[in-house]
């Protein structure tokens, strides 16, 4: 078997071309497994213009990754990812479901339309992949007791509110609940699903986070989240990529329906 602790897994992650999914994505590589990159474009998205696509780090690294476009949102390109992913080995390992956007929506100003485009691509995109993906792994040999992991990224502000939150909030909730559902319903099939529940992860993909990266500089939004954390620092891309590694790996066993906090204690505050 190849090196690594994914060595020989085919392992998808979605909105992988920035952030945490990118992250998450080079570190899987690292680990030995052909990763399917996925994303609306290669490209990252509001980060220096010279930073090259996700699939040519690892590349670049001597790693195996194939950009493949999905919309996460759309059942009919959910499918194809599926099926793309699975035809290189035969079988599907690992999904990271990741793609996702934060966005404020205080109850007052929130349409209807807004309500169903939030819960479309935070909520339901999930929904989607975790129902074409099990599909797939259901069919699989068990390796070492396991057909396949999942791991569905939820949120902090899914455990907790934060002011005005509200689509997002209740999205990441439900993605922790549908997480828990598909734990105990496929635990016998030998599916393993956990969630991460990020807290405050400075990915440099917002301008006022390149510009505390660069400088140090701080907004009051990043004040705010340095004194409500214990950790003396805020969140790393490659804090939810290591957890994201133990999830996927042979190293979590018997461990299912969890909803891992990476946020430096917030919630424990
Ligand atoms: N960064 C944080 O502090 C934080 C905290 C908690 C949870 N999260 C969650 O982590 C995940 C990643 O967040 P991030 O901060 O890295 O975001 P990001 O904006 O840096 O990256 C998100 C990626 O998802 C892609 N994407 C967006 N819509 C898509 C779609 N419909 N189909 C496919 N790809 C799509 C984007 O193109 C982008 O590459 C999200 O689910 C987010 O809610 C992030």
């Amino acid at each position: 078997m190849p090196a690594g602790r994914l060595g020989g897994r085919t392992a998808v992650v979605t909105g992988a071309a920035s952030g945490l999914g990118r992250a998450i994505a080079m570190r899987f590589a690292r680990e030995g497994a052909t990763v399917i990159v996925s994303d609306l474009q290669p490209e990252p998205i509001g980060t220096r213009a010279d930073e090259l696509p996700t699939v040519d780090v690892i590349d670049r690294a001597g790693g195996s990754a194939v950009f493949v476009r999905a919309d996460v949102r759309q059942p009919e390109q959910v499918d194809a990812l599926v099926t793309r992913a699975t035809a290189i080995t035969g079988r599907l390992d690992i999904v990271v479901n990741n793609a996702g956007l934060f966005g404020l929506s205080p109850l007052l100003e929130t349409t209807e339309e807004k309500w169903d485009a939030d819960l479309a691509l935070n909520l339901r995109s999930q929904f989607l992949m975790c129902k074409r993906a099990i599909a797939q792994m259901i069919t699989q040999d068990a390796v070492d007791e396991v057909r396949g992991r999942i791991v569905n990224i939820s949120s902090q502000l899914g455990m907790t509110a934060a002011p005005g939150a509200t689509t997002y909030g209740v999205a990441k909730a439900g993605v922790a609940q549908l997480t828990r559902q598909l734990a105990v319903d496929f635990a016998a099939d030998g599916i393993i699903v956990n969630a991460i529940a990020p807290g405050r992860i400075i990915t440099g993909t917002q301008a006022a986070e390149r510009e505390y990266l660069a400088t140090g500089a701080t907004d009051e939004a990043t004040r705010f989240s340095l004194s409500r954390t214990p950790f003396p620092r805020l969140g790393r891309p490659e804090d939810v990529a290591g957890a994201a590694l133990f999830l996927a790996s042979d190293d979590c066993t018997f461990i299912s329906g969890h909803n891992l906090m990476v946020d430096g204690g917030w919630l424990a505050y």
